[in-house]
């Protein structure tokens, strides 16, 4: 594996970076996770439009233009032999002399970091199948600042553990009485033949996946509204999906243990996850 440190191309065990790292510190820092299908970056634009945004977000000044960053990914994925690959990028405030709350003064150079893992991808030509996976709901209890995508992800890490010893594939959070997202994925539910999303707000992240399904629903004629969903509502949808950049569309079948519809993947979701598949090659 080749990875991008700070400037350089290496092999991915000769990378090294400082324990007094903001990132290691205090997971001071922002990343990305961009999928990459037959070696080209998917949605590169909108990644990296989200990437200035989180950079912004908590005053890291962005160390590269988008055609800096075009060209630092389409070379590692080259590096990386092309193909299918779940693309990761972090930026930190970089590395400080002592362990200090406010930023370093003056500052220092940020810490860039990209590797690649292989991502799992059904051929094109394969209509969309899956047995679907349990979630259960839990209390969101995450910072007031979900749609900046950080790398302080311990409240996430928290739930999706307990989602796991639960038997389940996600947690699906639920603030003041709302749904917001997944722990790593954004939320749609099918009630009364209509598609349904949380709108976006400072409690999820706008993830680039749940745009594209909003894009596609729209091109196709699917009903698709972004509103506020309750527990209550949720609890008995017809469908329920996640979406996310590695996870694509996913049907929830079980929730809380009790099968969501039939408990089968929805004829909602097989519409959708194929003209997904189809979009994005
Ligand atoms: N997670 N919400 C949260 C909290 C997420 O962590 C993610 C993605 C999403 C979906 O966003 P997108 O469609 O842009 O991937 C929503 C990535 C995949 C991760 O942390 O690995």
């Amino acid at each position: 594996d080749t990875v991008y440190l700070n400037g350089e191309f290496m092999d991915a065990d000769q990378a090294r970076i400082s324990p007094m790292d903001r990132g290691f510190l205090f997971a001071d820092g922002i990343y990305e996770v961009i999928p990459v299908y037959n070696g080209v970056p998917f949605r590169l634009e909108e990644h990296l439009r989200r990437l200035a945004r989180s950079l912004r977000e908590v005053r890291l000044d962005d160390p590269l233009d988008g055609a800096g960053w075009r060209r630092l990914c389409e070379e590692l994925v080259a590096r990386n032999g092309g193909g299918h690959l779940s693309l990761y990028l972090q930026i930190t405030r970089g590395v400080a002399t002592r362990r200090d709350h406010a930023f370093p003064d003056p500052p220092v150079p940020p810490t860039v970091f990209m590797n690649t893992s292989p991502l799992p991808v059904p051929a094109a030509d394969q209509p969309a199948r899956t047995a679907g996976v349990a979630a259960v709901t839990l209390d969101d209890i995450r910072w007031d600042r979900c749609d900046i995508k950080s790398v302080s992800l311990l409240a996430n890490l928290l739930l999706r553990q307990r989602a796991v010893d639960a038997g389940a594939a996600e947690a699906i959070l639920i603030r003041d009485g709302q749904v917001t997202e997944g722990a790593a994925s954004n939320l749609f539910l099918v009630r009364d033949g209509e598609i349904r999303t949380p709108p976006l707000s400072h409690h999820l992240l706008g993830g680039i996946t749940r745009d594209l399904v909003i894009e596609l629903c729209r091109e196709h004629g699917l009903p698709v509204v972004e509103c506020p969903l309750t527990a209550a509502e949720l609890a008995d949808a017809d469908e329920i999906w996640l979406s996310s950049s590695t996870k694509d569309v996913l049907p929830v079948t079980t929730l809380d243990g009790r099968p969501v519809g039939d408990g089968r993947p929805g004829a909602t979701w097989k519409i959708l996850a194929n003209h997904y598949i189809r979009f994005k090659r």
